[in-house]
């Protein structure tokens, strides 16, 4: 491998949520907008509530032809998005067969369009009958998942390898069950580590169900790692860094690891624990977030003791005026080969993402896209980094 090239093949990609992009969905999510709208048109200078309900967001559900037009244009080999939990199942037990339908349709679609599907199955909202039987503190959601799984899996096993099974456990479980931030707004220790205890347990069931339906699939799940800093290498910091990091990092993915054919690494944050030490101004997105390329080399570098092939589901930065998203994409992509290069069996890059989407609690106002979005009409507009992630992937080389 020369200096700048990348491995061959490697899968170059963007990735996406249902409930991000998809548009008029039913689920806990949708129904806590309602309230997180009130609050926020509120307290927040010149956004309307409207920016924080989703609605009909991109209208991928039926526009997926205009998506798949935008996966052309920047010549990506794959694409990362999620099957929405409340379509497949609305009722418990009830397997809508117009919803795996058009899943199965948009799959078919990418195939002719010679790009592999990456397909996560559980990306954060949950059918309002899952939230009213307890959501994640309730034993009995682990069991609901594996037969939810159980039936994609058996629908799409002819269409796809690589399953990613749940999103970001550390996250969902943080904002979800201990900050109180996301529906169901909990605030307790015990229930975090019973939603962290179901997670691990609905992982591992699916992985199994998965490999039952079909033995070559590869499994994974998506860890949001972050890198966490401290400027001298021994002391009271470091011990910090590395506790923080054995807890946020590692815990879950160990508890996991005889369950994983490969780890997901999402990469957004950098944290410095040092306690006596002024901040350093440094880049920062449309969302206040620190860019910070170098962590993403020192997250994968610690991914080798898995020994597993890795890859990269999400990063990617908000930048509604595409100020810094060349720089970042750069700079981090040069981590990504320099970890290659040390060892770390990178096989492939998903940016967060191909549209401007629903950011959660944050609504619409962060602009995640390389593809701009029209919030009137829906309209997918290339912003001037489309060309440089392009560029990049025609010469598999940053
Ligand atoms: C990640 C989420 C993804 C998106 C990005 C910005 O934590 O997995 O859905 O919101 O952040």
């Amino acid at each position: 491998m020369s200096s700048h090239k990348f491995p061959s093949p490697f899968f170059w990609g963007c990735s996406t949520s249902a409930h991000q992009i998809e548009g008029n969905v039913t689920n806990d999510w949708s129904e806590w907008e309602q309230s997180n709208a009130r609050l926020q048109s509120l307290s927040t200078n010149g956004h309307e509530a409207s920016d924080f309900i989703s609605g009909a967001s991109c209208e991928s559900w039926n526009r997926f032809e205009e998506d798949i037009a935008c996966l052309k244009q920047l010549g990506v080999n794959s694409y990362r998005f999620s099957i929405e939990w409340s379509r497949i199942e609305p009722i418990k037990g009830q397997f809508n067969q117009d919803a795996i339908k058009r899943y199965k349709r948009f799959i078919e679609r990418l195939r002719e369009e010679h790009i592999e599907p990456f397909v996560t199955l559980w990306h954060w909202p949950v059918p309002l009958w899952v939230r009213d039987q307890g959501g994640w503190l309730s034993k009995q959601t682990v069991e609901d998942f594996s037969s939810y799984t159980q039936f994609v899996a058996t629908e799409l096993k002819d269409l796809v390898t690589y399953w990613i099974t749940i999103n970001e456990p550390q996250v969902y479980t943080s904002q979800s069950y201990y900050a109180g931030l996301w529906p169901p707004q909990e605030k307790s220790i015990f229930k975090s580590l019973r939603v962290i205890k179901h997670l691990v347990e609905a992982h591992k069931a699916a992985y199994h169900v998965i490999k039952t339906i079909d033995a070559e699939a590869q499994i994974g799940l998506a860890s949001h790692n972050i890198h966490f800093s401290a400027k001298q290498p021994w002391g009271i910091n470091q011990l910090l860094a590395k506790m923080s990091s054995l807890f946020w990092n590692d815990w879950f993915l160990d508890q996991v690891d005889a369950t994983q054919d490969f780890i997901g690494l999402n990469y957004y944050f950098h944290k410095s624990v040092d306690i006596h030490l002024g901040k350093k101004d440094r880049l920062v997105s449309d969302l206040g977030w620190e860019l910070y390329p170098e962590g993403l080399e020192y997250v994968l570098k610690d991914l080798k003791r898995f020994n597993k092939p890795v890859y990269i589901t999400e990063h990617g930065l908000a930048d509604k005026d595409d100020r810094h998203r060349e720089w970042y994409l750069k700079e981090s992509l040069k981590h990504v080969r320099a970890s290659i290069e040390a060892g770390v069996d990178v096989r492939g890059y998903f940016h967060w993402s191909l549209l401007d989407n629903f950011e959660w609690a944050d609504g619409f106002f962060p602009r995640f896209g390389l593809f701009e979005v029209d919030r009137q009409t829906c309209k997918r507009t290339a912003r001037p980094s489309v060309h440089v992630y392009k560029t990049i992937i025609e010469q598999n080389e940053v």
